[in-house]
């Protein structure tokens, strides 16, 4: 129930309105009785809602696209991984001082240890975008062996050269051979069933397939992969995973992931 103490959190992105998080932090909130609201907002400008989540007194929340890389510079201090990363995805507002943090590539590393730990394993990872950054320094921090696959050769070679991977051309350049391929591309987003990344051939030495793409919640990639045998890891996985940390660092109190995979599904 929201009271007249309750502390207000929000998601802020454009387009957001519809965002299922909400929904799911409400419900983490009345599970652990915490007096407080989530809520979703869709600002034009995020320095300017920064100012109001600090003169308003809101207790921060969470930032999705196209906000993640840009709010950095409005807010009063960034984690160092979220400043190595370049993004943010977690505000805290503690005491009038905004505090960025980045949960997405915890969220992609538990969700991929769930099923491999890729220590020292060779992985593809597809894209070069916001989620492949935070992902390739995951991945670094677990030591993988990692071959970035981009359609866009400048931005894979910024990230190759920051987390220290190869580059291994466009996506129809995978080939069979890795232990871990993940998809990190916006290749099979959509309310339709979309396009596959890749070709099958990649699948053929049954790697573990990790779709980062939340909907569908079952994408082409992974439909092929299981045919394969493949271990599968959806993008679900690592929504729930990512807002362990992000609960944690916005209330103090750890939420029960089972609820929150279940919430996001
Ligand atoms: N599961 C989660 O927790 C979670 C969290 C956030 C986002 N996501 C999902 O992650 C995906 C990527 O998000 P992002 O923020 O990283 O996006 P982004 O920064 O816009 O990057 C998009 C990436 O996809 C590639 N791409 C897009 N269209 C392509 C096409 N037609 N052919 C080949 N490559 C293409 C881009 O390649 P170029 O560099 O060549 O343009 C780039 O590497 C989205 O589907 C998003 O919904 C999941």
């Amino acid at each position: 129930m929201v009271t007249g103490t309750s502390r207000v959190f929000a998601t802020f992105g454009n387009p957001n309105l519809g965002n299922p998080a909400p929904a799911v932090y409400n419900a983490a909130f009345k599970a652990a009785g915490i007096d407080a609201v989530y809520v979703a907002l869709e600002p034009a400008d995020i320095g300017a809602a920064m100012n109001g989540v600090r003169h308003l007194g809101l207790g921060g929340g969470t930032i999705t696209a196209p906000f993640k890389q840009e709010i950095l510079r409005h807010l009063d201090e960034v984690d160092g991984k979220a400043d190595e990363i370049g993004a943010v995805n977690v505000v805290v507002n503690r005491g009038g001082r905004l505090v960025g943090y980045n949960s997405d590539w915890i969220g992609a590393m538990n969700a991929l240890r769930e099923v491999v730990d890729p220590a020292d394993r060779p992985v593809a990872l597809l894209g070069a975008g916001g989620v492949a950054r935070a992902i390739a320094f995951g991945l670094q921090k677990a030591r993988a062996r990692t071959v970035i696959f981009n359609r866009t050769w400048d931005r894979a070679r910024d990230l190759c050269a920051q987390f220290d991977c190869a580059y291994g051309g466009d996506l129809d350049a995978v080939e069979p051979g890795f232990d871990v391929i993940i998809n990190a591309t916006s290749v099979g987003m959509g309310d339709q069933l979309g396009p596959s990344p890749i070709n099958d051939e990649p699948l053929t030495s049954t790697p573990v397939v990790f779709d980062v793409v939340v909907r569908p919640r079952e994408t082409l990639l992974m439909q092929r992969a299981r045919r394969f045998n493949c271990p599968v890891i959806g993008g679900i996985a690592m929504v729930a995973h990512q807002a362990v940390p992000a609960l944690e660092w916005l209330t103090g109190t750890t939420p029960d992931l089972a609820m929150l995979r279940e919430r996001f599904g």
